[in-house]
């Protein structure tokens, strides 16, 4: 009675109001939900007020923000605070705790994940066996382009079909399909593994692949052997978007280890790494970190930045030594995903070009969430924008349909044009735009969009166009030609794409 009376004086001296159990201290988790993972708390009551840090496997440490004391509940005894893990589009979330007999309980939502997890009074010791490392960061400097990508990036990656249902005998598979199917020999010849492939470390640090990848050696070998590339991903944080490991702290071996391999492409994707780099100069430094580490094992990889496009990811992604930048989030299987990001999401134009690249994300064609005319204005517009075009299919089964829009060597042509110039609207009218790019040969590609969902007369204005009156058109997806002044009926979120020459 006595003792309680004390606790919640204590209480009210220490936070101005009524709070019956002190929950300042040191604090470890026995378990918690796999994201975010926290491991432990430590939570202080000085004269500036209460304050603590929370660290968690995937974020390391992080401040207890807006951390106060609350009467809500039944006993009066809480703390609730939020944190932030450097994304724009996590909602600060309240995360609570109360006491829980000896212990303190952790519940609220972090981003998707619900929370629920319970922590004891921590020893000195316990605190420190969770301590998370931080490392230090290179100074700007500019890495060497590595010469590779001179036009955009072509093959197949495993996320928008598998996600982390990709094997060692998916990827033989689909290496097989890509030579079977002719779409090697149109230009595809990427086959990146994404998240999903990473096992634990050894003792010495070095990246294992888990059970699925038995050899990754013997696969690059396979790969190779049938004339196309090998890639990977990995994440500059401790968890890659998955949860798997990450490069923290092995960057430089991490990239020796992939070398090792035969590895020819990584795509490095920020992830868990936002809790640690959330700002321009932390991102860069840390995607220079990988790029210089790449550079240094003298094998040449394309270098494939994942940030969404944050910080103007393109006025430096080269300086870092990158052949490709995200410009965006994640596309999703639907028109509205695709068009929002192929319209209007898709980088700076001027930083694109030979050896560096604006990163739509990959391709939905042939997963089923579009119509055909859809998927044709998805790799129209790609095309238009000299995007690296990965496919993100099941290369095994495709349709005539898909193969006939995946390995149409003229649009092919316009996306791999080695002037490398990026697309862009010439006009936007009524839910249809027309877009030009000009190319090496002095053609220029004319995409015929309409974004509506009625079919749409649409015409090209040759002249304002800059294509004299008759210029010879051809109509990429006809395979024919055609006369200049035809009017084209485009189809509801369709397209015309055509090559126009003087
Ligand atoms: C992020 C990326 C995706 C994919 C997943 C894998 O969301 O943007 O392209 O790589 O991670 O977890």
């Amino acid at each position: 009675m006595t003792k309680c009376v004390l606790g919640v004086l204590a209480g009210v001296l220490l936070t101005g109001q009524a709070w019956g159990a002190d929950l300042t201290g040191d604090w470890v988790f026995q378990a918690a939900p796999s994201f975010p993972r926290f491991t432990r708390m430590a939570i202080r009551q000085d004269a500036g007020g209460l304050h603590g840090t929370i660290t968690s496997e995937w974020y390391g440490d992080l401040p207890m923000l807006d951390l106060k004391a609350t009467g809500e509940g039944p006993a009066g005894e809480r703390l609730v605070f939020h944190i932030d893990n450097g994304n724009p589009k996590l909602k600060p979330l309240d995360l609570t705790l109360a006491p829980d007999g000896a212990g303190i309980r952790l519940t609220g939502q972090v981003w998707y994940e619900k929370q629920g997890a319970t922590a004891h009074r921590a020893t000195a010791a316990e605190m420190a066996a969770l301590d998370f490392p931080t490392y230090p960061l290179p100074a700007p400097a500019h890495v060497p382009a590595n010469g590779q990508a001179r036009t955009p990036p072509m093959g197949w990656s495993s996320w928008n079909k598998f996600a982390e249902a990709i094997d060692d005998k998916t990827v033989r598979e689909i290496a097989d399909a890509l030579v079977r199917s002719g779409l090697r020999d149109a230009g595809y010849v990427y086959v990146n593994i994404d998240d999903g492939w990473q096992g634990e470390r050894g003792p010495d640090g070095v990246l294992h692949p888990n059970a699925k990848f038995p050899d990754m050696k013997a696969l690059a070998d396979y790969v190779h052997a049938r004339g196309l590339k090998l890639g990977i991903y990995s994440s500059p944080g401790p968890k890659s978007c998955a949860g798997y490991a990450g490069s923290y702290g092995h960057v430089e071996q991490d990239a020796r280890t992939w070398a090792e391999w035969g590895i020819d492409y990584l795509k490095y994707d920020l992830c868990s790494g936002e809790g640690f780099y959330h700002t321009a100069d932390t991102v860069q430094a840390v995607y220079q970190q990988m790029g210089a580490a790449l550079n240094a094992t003298g094998r040449p990889i394309v270098y494939s930045l994942c940030e969404y496009g944050r910080f103007d990811v393109g006025a430096w992604g080269r300086d870092v030594g990158g052949n490709l930048w995200r410009t965006t989030g994640d596309i999703e299987d639907s028109y509205a995903s695709m068009a929002a990001i192929g319209f209007d999401k898709n980088g700076v134009p001027r930083h694109t070009g030979p050896g560096g690249w604006n990163d739509p994300d990959m391709l939905e064609v042939g997963n089923g969430g579009m119509t055909t005319e859809e998927y044709r204005t998805h790799i129209s517009l790609w095309a238009m924008m000299a995007a690296p075009l990965l496919m993100g299919n099941d290369a095994r089964s495709m349709t005539q349909e898909t193969l006939a829009l995946l390995g149409n060597a003229e649009v092919i042509a316009i996306d791999q044009d080695p002037l490398g110039r990026q697309g862009l609207p010439w006009r936007k009218q009524n839910g249809t735009e027309i877009w030009t790019r000009p190319l090496a040969d002095g053609s220029v590609a004319v995409g015929l969009f309409n974004r509506t969902d009625k079919p749409v007369a649409m015409i090209a204005d040759w002249p304002a166009l800059g294509l004299g009156d008759h210029p010879s058109v051809r109509d990429l997806w006809a395979h024919r030609s055609v006369v200049s002044g035809a009017v084209h009926t485009v189809p509801a979120h369709g397209v015309v794409l055509l090559r126009a020459t003087r």
